[in-house]
């Protein structure tokens, strides 16, 4: 089986999928941001989840859109929350409209995620409802928990993977279990999928706090340098206060204490701090640890090792995105 099989099939998907009509100013930044495109790894996952136990995988595609949607509804409400200017290389919803209709939007699309549930036959609907709601709970956890590290200064790493772990990998796992689920998979198989996303998604939100530093402008799609102007207790900074004494940490605190300042000014200052510390290479390992947990969970997944090569594949393409 080739990916493209299912990307294409998603795509096919989403550009159907209708969200509503009527107020156009609710429904069309719905309309904007899904196609506005972005990897599409949640549903993905999910489809992939599926194929290793079924070739109807189809029966995978509302809940796979079901969780793009949810997805992409964290994403409108996080960009206000993060003051974005950009998404997927354009502008951000409340930026093309305005706060209240990235609200509202973004509420109605939480409605349409469960709406695309609805598609599972009533003896897994209720099992997957269960699990999702927990899902967008611990969601909504790991984003308050999110904004409250950012004005604390005492942020442990520890603190840190519990909150990247709600606020994003938790959704990873989901993805991925509800596939196995809608497959008829056995428990043990489920929670291996589950575990295996977790662990890979720590990874992958260590990724993107990385790129959010490292990445290239062209490529990344967001702004480049958003957490260090917010003060955001990523893996980065916590590693750089710990690691950091003397000039170069008073240099730190100066800058995360400074009220008034050069966005551009900082994001420079504190990415040379960084650089000085090798903060790239200790979190590059990190990363490259909890995918290697991850991938230990999808070995003991009961599949056929064809059926798991897919995902072992596309999990060991994750570790190199750009974007
Ligand atoms: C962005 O998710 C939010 C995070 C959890 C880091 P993605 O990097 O999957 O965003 P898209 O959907 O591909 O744009
Ligand atoms: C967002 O984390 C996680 C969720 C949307 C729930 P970030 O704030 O780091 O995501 P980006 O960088 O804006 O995509
Ligand atoms: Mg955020
Ligand atoms: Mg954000
Ligand atoms: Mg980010």
């Amino acid at each position: 089986m080739n990916p493209i099989v299912f990307v294409e099939a998603l795509q096919k998907e989403i550009q159907s999928t209708q969200y509503g009509r009527h107020p156009a100013e609710l429904y069309d930044p719905i309309q904007y941001i899904m196609s506005l495109g972005g990897k599409r790894m949640r549903p993905l996952l999910t489809l992939m989840g599926a194929y290793l136990f079924t070739d109807e995988w189809e029966k995978a595609i509302k809940p796979a859109i079901s969780v793009e949607v949810f997805h992409n509804f964290t994403l409108m409400h996080d960009d206000i929350m993060d003051q974005a200017p950009l998404r997927r290389g354009q502008p951000t919803v409340h930026e093309k409209w305005n706060h209240n209709i990235a609200i509202l939007s973004g509420d109605v699309m939480l409605v349409n995620a469960y709406e695309l549930l609805l598609d599972i036959t009533p003896d897994k609907l209720r099992h997957v409802l269960a699990r999702f709601n927990r899902t967008a709970a611990e969601v909504c956890e790991g984003q308050q928990l999110d904004m409250n590290f950012e004005t604390r200064w005492d942020v442990t790493e520890a603190e840190y993977v519990e909150m990247i772990k709600l606020k994003t990998s938790v959704l990873l796992g989901y993805a991925l279990e509800l596939g196995g689920i809608i497959a008829g998979a056995d428990a043990e198989s489920t929670n291996h999928l589950r575990e295996g996303g977790i662990n890979i998604g720590i990874g992958f939100q260590l990724k993107d706090d990385l790129l959010d530093v490292y990445g290239d402008p062209a490529k990344f799609g967001k702004q480049v340098g958003g957490d260090i102007i917010a003060n955001k207790k990523t893996f980065l900074l916590i590693e750089a206060l710990e690691k950091a004494g003397g000039t170069l940490l008073d240099e730190l605190n100066g800058w995360l204490s400074c009220r008034e300042f050069d966005k551009a000014e900082k994001v420079r200052a504190v990415t040379e701090i960084y650089d000085k510390l090798n903060i790239r290479q200790v979190t590059e390992q990190r990363i490259s640890d909890y995918f290697a947990k991850g991938l230990s969970n999808f070995e003991q997944v009961q599949a056929t090792p064809e059926r798991k090569e897919m995902l072992l594949s596309f999990t060991r393409q994750l570790i190199e995105r750009e974007n």
